[in-house]
């Protein structure tokens, strides 16, 4: 007892050494930011893309709560392109951002662009995604490690006797979460794996997350896993769709279990379906106004104050972690219905 309050203080403590670092490292020039005068903060957005639904939540989300506090948003969005989006970032410095919020396509690549805005004075948040090997200044987002275990813990609780043939698709190479949301479904399969009770007849890692290259992993599985499986771990809403398209194809849909990551609405209707099993509801609405308020919380020079610290490679980066929420048809309605995040008549049509 006495250690887990030794433990709460010191985390506290380190919290608040955190965030008044980050104020100090944070803190912009006068003359750029409009904590010092009176002229509007500006935000450079950079996206990577907003092919998936979810993208365009997180931006009109970000940018309505950054306009209720004054600021004004300046958005790139590169379509998985990093050349691109290293271009996007030095033309928002150009054009005089007080702070950057990045989503990088590759988080590995995107550590250019930091360098550049360390060159410009200009803080950076990285938003979802973190980016590595630079010294960036906060990273926001969720629990990614949960989001994986999360997947395959509901993948193995739902196969008859905890134990089956899966298949395994992976999001983008290149995006930083993809391997951390296979760090997670690793944590809870390899034991069994290790058992011989889960055996994974496939698995390959979906190019830019995108549901056609899901769609060619998922059709490579079916011509190679002769004996069939029961379940496909699938990383996101996105590759899910893929999957369960080829399993249509295939006169498949429905008959496996298939995870999936977003409550996308399309994900939402397969699981009123009964396509998909499983999503994971990542509050989008929490992380984007969180982000906006940080964002102009940094360009006003104040201090950040972070829940935790994620090693980038470089440093222990003060994070921002939010929590998230398992979705199958049982809870559909009391979480994304409930909270507004999709409508009734949405997710399983008028009445
Ligand atoms: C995000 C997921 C998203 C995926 C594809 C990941 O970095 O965390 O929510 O589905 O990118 O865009």
């Amino acid at each position: 007892m006495k250690f887990r309050m030794a433990l709460v203080v010191v985390s506290l403590l380190l919290s608040i050494a955190i965030g008044l670092m980050l104020g100090r490292r944070g803190a912009l020039p006068a003359s750029r930011s409009g904590g010092g005068g009176d002229a509007p903060i500006v935000i450079g957005l950079s996206m990577d893309t907003e092919k998936e639904a979810r993208w365009q939540k997180d931006r009109d989300v970000f940018t309505a709560r950054a306009r209720e506090l004054g600021a004004q948003v300046k958005t790139q969005s590169a379509n998985s392109d990093d050349t691109r989006q290293i271009q996007d970032v030095k033309s928002l410095l150009a054009n005089h951002v007080d702070v950057l919020v990045i989503i990088p396509h590759d988080g590995d690549a995107m550590a250019e662009g930091v360098r550049e805005a360390a060159k410009a004075g200009v803080p950076v948040i990285a938003y979802d995604r973190l980016i590595r090997n630079c010294d960036l200044d906060l990273y926001l987002s969720f629990d990614n490690v949960k989001v994986g275990e999360m997947q395959a813990r509901y993948l193995v609780e739902h196969l008859p006797g905890g134990k089956g043939r899966i298949v395994r698709i992976y999001g983008a190479p290149t995006d930083n979460n993809a391997k951390i949301f296979k760090q997670g479904q690793d944590q809870v399969l390899a034991p069994l794996i290790a058992r011989g009770d889960i055996e994974v007849v496939h698995e390959d890692w979906a190019t830019d997350w995108d549901s056609a290259n899901a769609k060619k992993i998922m059709n490579a599985a079916l011509t190679r896993a002769s004996s069939g499986f029961d379940a496909v771990l699938a990383s996101n809403d996105g590759t899910a769709g893929g999957a369960i398209q080829a399993l249509k194809e295939a006169g498949l849909a429905g008959k496996v279990i298939v995870t999936g990551q977003d409550a996308d609405l399309v994900a939402c209707q397969r699981i009123a379906a009964g396509q998909q099993a499983m999503t994971v509801y990542k509050p989008i609405q929490n992380l984007a106004t969180r982000a906006a308020e940080l964002a102009v919380t940094m360009a006003r020079g104040k201090p950040v104050i972070a829940n935790g610290a994620v090693a980038n490679g470089q440093k222990d980066v003060p994070a921002v972690l939010l929590d998230i929420v398992s979705v199958d048809k049982d809870n559909l309605r009391q979480t994304i219905v409930a909270g507004g995040f999709h409508s009734e008549a949405e997710v399983f049509g008028a009445p």
